[in-house]
């Protein structure tokens, strides 16, 4: 941990009282605060002002059409900022704070630039005591999208935050590795039936205890933007191992580095092997960082079963596959 970078622009802080008063201050003041959540890494910035917001969009090079989520600290300061109604509202009494983040009809406090033009926002309470006190300190929402360049995996400890934004953040707080890993779940919550726009933390099935879920699934790229842009990418090929294409192994294809929970057929490559569908959430992105630097030609990923958290890692990986 580089906690002598004390004071100095993109320094790691760790989590103490005056580090989260600074914090708040940068806030305030129009800068950009990366912070731990139970999900990922955020950069944060104040969601009402569009200045600050628009430094958010230049340190990603995040593309102005994908809208960011507004992080509040409870229920009544999430109604300050969007039209609730009355499934939302059950869903935010069940899941928050937790990794759910709900699409509804925006209020006109929250500039056009935080929404990516929508009318629309969306807004999430994170279950992470250091988010949590931060935006209480702040007293302001904070728009925060994961803490990586646009199109790279997302940040799951603040080493990586700074690796990939260093001096364009003004201060990272390290509240060590993300215990989730996957970001949160994305459903909209404006029509009768809610729709699941990006899977995580927070299942399908879990939804369905509470509410009416639209079948099928998500990718609805009208509707949530950030689901038509090239994302979670290493930098190397990335392949995925489904039911019976084994054939993606052989060497002809070139080398080859695995991360998964089978076992791929021998070979001198490096595995890794996740004994859980909890464990290969947690560790996916930063792994498939890892494996980008192994020496072989692509990276083989093997999708996980499709129920509970595997659904958010089939989505991440079949994108960061491409499509
Ligand atoms: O777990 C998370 O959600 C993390 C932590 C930091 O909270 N944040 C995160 O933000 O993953 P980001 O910006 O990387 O992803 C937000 C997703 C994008 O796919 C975006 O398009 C979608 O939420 N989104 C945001 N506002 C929306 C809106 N008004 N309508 C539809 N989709 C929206
Ligand atoms: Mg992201």
């Amino acid at each position: 941990m580089l906690l002598s970078s004390y004071g100095e622009m993109g320094g790691i802080f760790a989590p103490t009282r005056d580090t989260l008063l600074r914090a708040a201050e940068i806030i305030r003041n129009s800068g950009l605060v990366a912070f731990p959540t139970e999900t990922v890494y955020g950069l944060g910035a104040n969601a009402l002002d569009a200045g600050a917001v628009r430094k958010i969009f230049e340190a990603k090079g995040r593309p102005q059409d994908n809208p960011l989520i507004l992080h509040v600290s409870n229920i009544r300061e999430a109604s300050l900022y969007a039209d609730m109604n009355p499934s939302a509202e059950l869903l935010m009494q069940h899941f928050w704070p937790g990794p759910l983040t709900i699409v509804l009809y925006s209020s006109d406090i929250v500039p056009l630039v935080t929404r990516g033009n929508l009318e629309t926002v969306a807004l999430r309470v994170p279950m992470n005591q250091i988010a949590l006190d931060l935006i209480h300190e702040t007293g302001l929402p904070i728009a925060a999208p994961s803490a990586n360049r646009s199109g790279r995996p997302s940040p799951t400890t603040a080493e990586i935050v700074r690796n990939d934004l260093g001096l364009a953040v003004d201060m990272i707080i390290d509240g060590g590795a993300s215990p989730i890993g996957v970001e949160s779940t994305v459903i909209d919550a404006t029509g009768e039936k809610i729709t699941i726009l990006r899977p995580g933390g927070v299942t399908r099935e879990m939804l369905e205890h509470i509410v009416d879920v639209e079948a099928g699934s998500p990718a609805n790229t009208a509707r949530s933007p950030g689901t038509k842009h090239k994302h979670y990418s290493p930098s190397i090929d990335i392949r995925l191992w489904k039911d019976d294409n084994t054939e993606i192994f052989s060497e002809e294809m070139g080398s080859w580095c695995y991360l998964g929970m089978r076992q791929p057929p021998e070979g001198n490559a490096v595995k890794v092997i996740f004994r859980s569908l909890d464990e290969y959430a947690h560790e996916l992105f930063h792994v498939l960082r890892q494996l980008e630097r192994c020496g072989a030609k692509r990276i083989i990923a093997d999708l996980p079963e499709e129920h509970g958290i595997g659904e958010a890692i089939r989505n991440r990986l079949i994108r960061a596959a491409g499509g």
